[in-house]
């Protein structure tokens, strides 16, 4: 039987509990390989597609996480161990997992029914180890969507303060586990429909990605003109530039009508902003309505849902109401105006997002009929796939190469580096 390599990524900032990660693995016929990340240098992924577009396979943040992409193509399951906050993966967990983008390259094909990023080494699977209040049941199912992304399987959760729990995925709740669940699901604000409607709204762009790259920022300027259409006035900060947190912040903090922007990541929201969450105060003197823009490349809406489930709960978690979620995919080429087929398609979303601007001056919050039609279908229909795979994939993955020859690629765009 060949051994498993099997590569714990130690995400937790004290003590050395290498001791403690070994023992859970003890009745395993595998590899451990235990890097501790703290003790690195690792950024944030900005988003900025280098290693898809222009150097297949190689991250552009010259740091430590290249010992770790090396160490990656030779591992078949990857665990993750992390801190918790909000009930889910603290930042410098989603961290490790959000640079995990080399792994894939750039051309798409329909995996089990879901749109996804062709593997460019082979498939992974993952875990998760957890320390602290996590919401079992989102990280189970965060775990699993993961796994899919690397076209492997979920190796399961486990929470590092129960003594009990090891890796065959048996595992007992601990005490603290359920703390958080309670605010998923009834966080949504009831008095949404009735309270004052909005006069100024505060937005911040929680994409990692340069202002003038971001296809978020497109999406709250789109946005943004359906506000204005009715004379309500908002102020936008960008969590891409750290010089604005200290603005963000305080704004986040004096007024009573917050947006919030972003990208899905991973299944989930950016490391980027879950680090800019987790500076907030958790108690605000007056009370606010957070709601929140999730969008995501691929275009199914249910690709949308786990991070949407994380949104439901952070309003409460925060020290706000919540104003509901507009959640959308297919936003992977708005920035894009290349030729005239591309750019009437994002013209043709950008004027969705302006009348729901509209609809939340209107309404003050994303929980009308409209707003949850806004996501479009859940899944892409049978037919849809069928063209895709006879017609389109072919057409999609031409254009990325012209894409990639335009940014001075001359590589493969599948190639494999390590
Ligand atoms: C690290 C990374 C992870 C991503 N993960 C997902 C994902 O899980 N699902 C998805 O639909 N799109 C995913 N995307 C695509 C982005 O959500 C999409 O391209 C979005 O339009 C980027 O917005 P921005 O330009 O404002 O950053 C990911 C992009 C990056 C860079």
């Amino acid at each position: 039987m060949t051994i498993k390599m099997t590569l714990v990524l130690n995400t937790l900032e004290s003590g050395n509990i290498s001791e403690q990660i070994k023992a859970l693995f003890a009745d395993k016929n595998e590899e451990i390989e235990i890097v501790n990340t703290a003790e690195m240098k690792i950024a944030h992924c900005v988003g900025c597609n280098t290693c898809w577009l222009k150097t297949p396979g190689v991250c552009a943040i010259k740091d430590d996480y290249e010992i770790i992409l090396k160490k990656l193509v030779a591992t078949d399951n990857l665990w993750v161990v992390a801190d918790t906050k909000f009930g889910f993966v603290d930042y410098r967990g989603k961290q490790v997992l959000d640079r995990l983008v080399p792994m894939l390259n750039m051309y798409i094909e329909i995996r089990d029914g879901w749109e996804r990023h062709q593997l460019r080494y082979h498939p992974l699977n993952f875990g998760f180890i957890y320390k602290g209040n996590g919401n079992r049941e989102l990280l189970e199912e965060w775990s699993e969507r993961v796994a899919r992304n690397m076209a492997g399987k979920s190796l399961g959760v486990m929470a590092l303060d129960a003594p009990q729990t090891n890796a065959n995925g048996n595992v007992t709740e601990t005490a603290t586990e359920t703390a958080t669940e309670t605010a998923a699901g009834t966080a949504q604000d009831a008095a949404g429909t009735t309270a004052a409607l909005p006069e100024h709204i505060v937005i911040l762009s929680g994409s990692p990605r340069v202002k003038k790259n971001s296809n978020t920022n497109k999406i709250i300027q789109a946005f943004a003109e359906g506000l204005e259409k009715a004379g309500i006035t908002h102020k936008l900060y960008s969590l891409s530039n750290h010089a604005e947190w200290d603005e963000a912040r305080e704004a986040f903090m004096t007024n009573d009508n917050i947006i919030i922007a972003m990208p899905l990541f991973v299944e989930c929201l950016p490391s980027l902003l879950l680090e800019f969450l987790s500076t907030l105060p958790t108690e605000r003197k007056q009370p606010a309505k957070l709601s929140f823009i999730l969008h995501g490349g691929f275009d199914e809406g249910h690709q949308l849902r786990l991070g949407e489930k994380f949104l439901q709960s952070l309003p409460a978690q925060l020290g706000c109401s919540c104003g509901g979620i507009l959640v959308k995919g297919g936003s992977f080429l708005l920035r894009n105006r290349e030729n005239s087929y591309i750019k009437k398609m994002t013209d043709k979303m950008l004027a969705s997002y302006t009348a729901m601007g509209l609809s939340f001056a209107q309404n003050g919050n994303f929980m009308t009929l409209e707003a949850k039609k806004f996501t479009g279908p859940e899944k892409n229909p049978k037919i849809g796939i069928l063209l895709f795979n006879l017609i389109f994939k072919r057409i999609v993955k031409k254009n990325f190469e012209r894409i990639a020859q335009k940014w001075g690629c001359t590589e493969p765009l599948d190639r494999k580096p390590y």
